[in-house]
């Protein structure tokens, strides 16, 4: 996507003065502010309606930038280097000098630090003298966006600015790593697990699991249409709207397909646009195909099954 200096132009200003605006990603959209800012920092939490304990990703142009802010180890720099900017979130240790405002972390040592690929929004970091707080820009609980006007369906006027960027090329959120011990997946996302542990060269604890509560913001229900989904569906019940892998030769109104030729990666970043549209659609119901459980097919189907708690 073509870059539009005035545009940044505008979000900049709007964040200089502790304003939140809608930024894009590879992933999906976030709600930014300053990170060093409380009051913007406040702003994200009341925008969201997201509870206070819930900490917030800090995205910085690059890892210069984070120095002041984190330490970090030689298995960081690994990662780093070949994934980022990405769609990947480091835990990391705070430092005591950070600036970081404490609304961002619920007062604990450790920081979720990412890279974005995005042009639009890495041009915007270069420009800012500070990195941006940003969780997905979706009502707490609720799909993610990954296009502006999914935004502006969630907050209307509430927000002041979103910054354009076209549709998110990765579609689902980043994938968390922790690395600061034995490395593990605190959430599946956009970068498979095996790529990262073929670089790293040692097995990966995936710490996802989805009806446990207590690894920081897992919860339970999460990335909700707020319409009801059945999993592993063969055979639809009347009225439901059908999610499919793949497309099928004959098609129907109610069929809803994630991948021309049951492709995970395209699969995964249709996966949110296809719920909101099935919710636009007034569907009542949702039914889903089998998605392999291989590759981006396990973080579509960790989404899936925590949208089916609903
Ligand atoms: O792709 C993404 O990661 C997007 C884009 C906008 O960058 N952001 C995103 O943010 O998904 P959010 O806030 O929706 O999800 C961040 C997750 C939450 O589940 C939160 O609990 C977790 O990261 N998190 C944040 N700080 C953490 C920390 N210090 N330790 C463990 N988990 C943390
Ligand atoms: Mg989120």
């Amino acid at each position: 996507m073509k870059i539009n200096l005035a545009n940044i132009k505008k979000a900049k200003k709007y964040l200089k003065i502790d304003e939140c605006i809608a930024i894009p990603t590879e992933t999906v959209y976030g709600i930014a502010g300053n990170a060093y800012s409380d009051r913007a920092c406040k702003k994200i939490f009341k925008l969201k309606k997201r509870p206070k304990n819930n900490p917030l990703i800090v995205h910085y142009y690059d890892y210069n930038n984070l120095k002041k802010d984190c330490s970090y180890n030689n298995a960081f720099i690994k990662i780093y280097k070949k994934f980022c900017p990405g769609p990947i979130t480091f835990i990391l240790d705070l430092k005591k000098k950070s600036k970081i405002s404490k609304f961002v972390t619920n007062k604990k040592n450790t920081l979720a630090v990412r890279f974005p690929k995005h042009t639009i929004t890495r041009n915007l970091l270069k420009k800012l003298k500070f990195p941006l707080a940003a969780p997905s820009a979706n009502l707490s609980k609720r799909v993610s966006a990954v296009c502006s006007s999914d935004v502006k369906d969630d907050f209307g006027k509430k927000i002041k600015y979103v910054l354009e960027g076209g549709k998110s090329s990765i579609g689902i959120e980043s994938t968390i790593l922790d690395l600061r011990k034995k490395p593990q997946i605190l959430r599946l996302g956009g970068l498979d697990v095996s790529t990262i542990q073929k670089v790293l060269n040692k097995k990966i604890k995936v710490n996802n699991n989805p009806l446990r509560i207590s690894v920081p913001g897992q919860f339970k229900l999460h990335y909700s249409p707020g319409v009801p989904i059945r999993l592993n569906v063969k055979k639809i019940r009347e009225n439901e709207a059908y999610i499919l892998i793949k497309k099928k030769k004959v098609t129907k109104l109610n069929y809803y397909f994630l991948s021309k030729k049951g492709n995970l990666q395209e699969a995964a970043k249709n996966l949110y646009s296809t719920l909101r549209k099935i919710k636009k659609d007034k569907y009542k119901a949702i039914a889903v195909c089998k998605i392999p459980n291989k590759g981006l097919g396990k973080t579509i189907n960790d989404r899936l099954v925590r949208a089916s708690k609903f």
